[in-house]
């Protein structure tokens, strides 16, 4: 079975990234072949800047890389060293209706917040049904905003198969409802748009910082505190044992235990908790060309699939 999923480099990683899909990424790795790439081209529909694009791209390696990615589990590698999926998205381009492309939401999303499309956008599912067609992937694991990119995928897979022959192979979704929205300072869902997020690498100041901005009641120290509905023990979940967070929540109705003392044991536990990804990170940081060596040799495995599938559909329509 092969498993394939895409991020798009986006800055730097918070805690809600982490959770909602990093880690899974990193546990995927032990459920079948893993492919998993950088997906630049589909930044260039929104970050036209060329540096900012190539340092978005680095730090996406470094972090995933740090995170546990294991490169001799996974083929990791960067979109774009694999051209031949903007030749397969052509051909798909040509099974695809215009009217399939107008009802995605996330175009229509973009649209309706005055975002003037270009034509890379409108065809932004079309380059990632290619991305997951051309490595005859399984299953694609991704967070529920991209099921519809799924569905459309599939339609298009189907009309090019019906037309020409079982050539492409049918992709499963895999949605995990069971992620929970990590909360964000302010308590809404983090995110890197609301200005809301914890940072997972940089500076102890900086990240302190953070975590001592999270929004609570304005019950005094001394009075006992419900800790149900807290921003600060919701985040402290993810990275304590039970004991330690039924040990905070009595502190919390005690009474004499102030928020300032629960996000210093929050800031705490999530600093242990990233240590030894901040140490590989600052290893990589370090030796980048064993980074792109890595890039390079997910490239190359990547290519090998990608071209047995680009003679099977160059085949199919004729182009050869
Ligand atoms: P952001 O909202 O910060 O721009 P992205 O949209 O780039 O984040 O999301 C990248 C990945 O991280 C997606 O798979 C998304 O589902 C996951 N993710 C982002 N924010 C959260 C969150 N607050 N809780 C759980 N998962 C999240
Ligand atoms: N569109 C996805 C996102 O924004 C990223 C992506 C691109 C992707 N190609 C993919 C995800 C292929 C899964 C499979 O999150």
């Amino acid at each position: 079975m092969r498993i394939l999923s895409g991020i798009q480099p986006s800055g730097i990683p918070h805690i809600g990234n982490y959770f909602g899909m990093m880690k899974n990424a990193v546990e995927l790795q032990q459920k079948g072949e893993a492919f998993l790439f950088i997906a630049d081209y589909h930044s260039l529909t929104t970050t036209p800047d060329p540096q900012a694009l190539r340092d978005l791209v680095k730090n996406m390696a470094i972090d995933f890389l740090a995170c546990g990615i294991d490169p001799e589990k996974t083929v990791f590698f960067r979109q774009s060293d694999v051209p031949q999926v903007t030749e397969l998205t052509w051909i798909l381009n040509c099974f695809t209706s215009t009217g399939l492309l107008e009802r995605a939401h996330s175009f229509k999303d973009k649209v309706a917040k005055g975002f003037v499309p270009n034509n890379g956008l409108f065809s932004y599912p079309v380059l990632m049904a290619s991305d997951i067609l051309l490595y005859d992937a399984n299953l694609v694991p991704v967070g529920k905003d991209q099921k519809q990119h799924l569905e459309i995928t599939r339609d298009i897979a189907q009309s090019f198969n019906h037309k020409h022959g079982e050539t492409l192979t049918i992709p499963e979704a895999d949605i995990r409802n069971d992620v929970a929205v990590i909360p964000g300072v302010d308590g809404q869902k983090m995110s890197k748009s609301y200005n809301n997020t914890i940072a997972i690498f940089g500076g102890k100041k900086a990240i302190r910082k953070q975590v001592m901005s999270i929004v609570t009641d304005s019950l005094s120290l001394e009075e006992p505190k419900d800790p149900t509905d807290c921003n600060v023990v919701k985040l402290y979940k993810l990275f304590a044992t039970a004991e330690e967070v039924a040990a905070l929540e009595d502190k919390y109705r005690g009474g004499n235990f102030g928020y300032g003392h629960a996000k210093q044991e929050l800031f705490e536990k999530m600093w242990d908790y990233f240590e030894p990804m901040r140490e590989r990170r600052e290893a990589l940081e370090n030796d980048l060309d064993y980074v792109e060596d890595i890039l390079k040799a997910g490239a190359q495995r990547a290519n090998e699939v990608a071209n047995q599938t680009m003679d099977r559909v160059r085949h199919a329509v004729g182009l050869r």
